[in-house]
């Protein structure tokens, strides 16, 4: 293994890197729409149960691992292990979560495409050239082999630069300007009609949907691929954080900013929706609220086009939110694999993220052509089961493999009174017992469907 590695120059700026990776589509794309089709506030109530109860204890042991073996998901589960069986079932998985990041990229670089293509077609608009705009809002294949491409290189352009001068400035600079246009578009939309019957379904709970075992695996999922978790991403950016910062408290804190964040788009696209239906739009799909690209590219865009010169502005500014978004995460999906090249290989950073950023473009290009067959089923696959899945494992790892002394004293730094803290009182036992199993059983309660 390399003795330099990058590393996160400040506490804020790993806080920002790691709600970078947090907040992407799938807070402000996939939320939404699960809130939508799954009974609106009952699912808030789900999510925000699972995202504190389950998530957050296993973001925690994705970067106490991390941090204390400083090295990818591969090299750090080997590490840890204590006999030969727990290390080659730690190297398989950890194998296994980079290839699950790979594929997950592979898959949102298409959609973070679509996104691009519609950002640069509101900002066409914008400018008057709207010729090109037909081109750019349609669902064709040279489009969204073009956008994904050149989402593609941006990814690659930011890993090859870097944990510090990419991942770090990038986020930094990107993660509040997010924040701040957010804010402004809630701030339109709820001050228009419609937007209260919306609000009504996003925060006054159905009670009898909350025991759906399918509502529960879906909130379980979104939780963890919302919070990056069971892929390894957390873990290598918990290897990059000083030693001396306190890990308990800046997991809560990324936990925080990714559910808030999730709230807060709900809060603009749920009334939205209802804004948008006040003024003509079909907001039903088969009797179901819309939700995924209906709910993104038509529905929304319809609602912005109803307010003129201002509201081109607006859609400019939401198409370059979620494009923001995406490219945070996206790196922090690549940074899986170059990381395992750059400390088992001699490769170099930049040759590394050119190499595997294009094999993994090249099974993007597999998912558009044959779109039907393939993009439904790695999705499910990566997110609903597999990251799940790899959570418990290093769960498991983080809980019974590894030495508990050791465990400790990678906490005590940069939290030395933490033997006497609330967080270690439950978390160890915590991650022990119930989260494994919380996680299995939600999983075979969807099963038995
Ligand atoms: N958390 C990201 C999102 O919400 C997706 C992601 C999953 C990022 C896995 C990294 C690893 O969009």
């Amino acid at each position: 293994m390399r003795n330099h590695r990058g590393q996160f120059s400040s506490r804020l700026g790993f806080v920002l890197a790691a709600a970078g990776s947090a907040v992407g589509l799938g807070n402000i794309w996939g939320f939404p729409t699960q809130v939508a089709g799954n009974g609106g506030a009952a699912f808030l109530v789900i999510y925000l149960i699972l995202a504190f109860c389950l998530a957050y204890p296993a973001l925690m042991a994705e970067l106490t691992i991390g941090r204390h073996t400083r090295a990818n998901i591969v090299i750090a589960l080997q590490a840890i292990a204590s006999n030969g069986f727990t290390r080659s079932f730690g190297k398989y998985t950890g194998l296994y979560g980079v290839l699950v990041a790979s594929l997950i990229l592979s898959f949102y670089t298409l959609v973070a495409g679509w996104v691009l293509a519609h950002f640069t077609a509101h900002l066409c608009k914008l400018l008057g050239v709207s010729g090109i705009v037909p081109w750019l809002t349609s669902d064709n294949l040279s489009r969204n082999l073009i956008f994904a491409f050149g989402f593609s290189l941006m990814t690659i352009g930011v890993i090859s630069a870097g944990v510090h001068r990419g991942i770090e400035v990038w986020s930094d600079r990107l993660m509040p300007a997010l924040l701040v246009l957010l804010v402004l578009l809630i701030a339109y939309v709820l001050s228009q009609e419609g937007a209260m019957e919306g609000l009504r379904l996003y925060l006054v709970p159905d009670f009898s949907r909350i025991t759906d075992s399918r509502l529960i695996l879906s909130a379980l999922g979104q939780a963890f691929f919302s919070l990056s978790l069971g892929v390894g991403t957390m873990l290598i950016y918990g290897s990059y954080i000083r030693a001396q910062d306190n890990l308990p408290a800046i997991g809560a804190l990324v936990t925080l900013v990714d559910t808030g964040i999730a709230f807060l788009a709900g809060l603009l696209v749920i009334p939205a929706m209802f804004v948008a239906q006040k003024l003509g739009v079909d907001i039903y799909q088969n009797g179901q609220l819309a939700g995924g690209p209906a709910l993104i590219f038509n529905i929304l865009p319809e609602l912005f086009d109803s307010i003129g010169f201002g509201g081109q502005v607006i859609a400019t500014a939401f198409f370059a939110l979620l494009t923001i978004a995406a490219l945070t995460s996206s790196i922090s999906m690549l940074e899986v694999p170059v990381s395992l090249a750059l400390e088992t290989t001699t490769m170099a950073r930049r040759s590394a993220s050119w190499l595997i950023g294009l094999v993994i473009f090249s099974f993007t290009v597999l998912i558009t052509i044959y779109f039907d067959r393939l993009f439904g089923l790695i999705v499910t696959l990566t997110t609903t089961y597999s990251e799940p899945l790899v959570g418990i494992v290093l769960c498991l790892y983080a809980g019974w493999v590894w030495n508990r002394n050791s465990l400790l004293n990678t906490l005590r730094q940069g939290n030395p009174a933490i033997e006497n803290s609330f967080f270690w009182k439950i978390w160890p036992v915590y991650v022990r017992y119930f989260c494994p199993f919380l996680i299995f059983a939600a999983f075979v309660q969807s099963l038995n469907l």
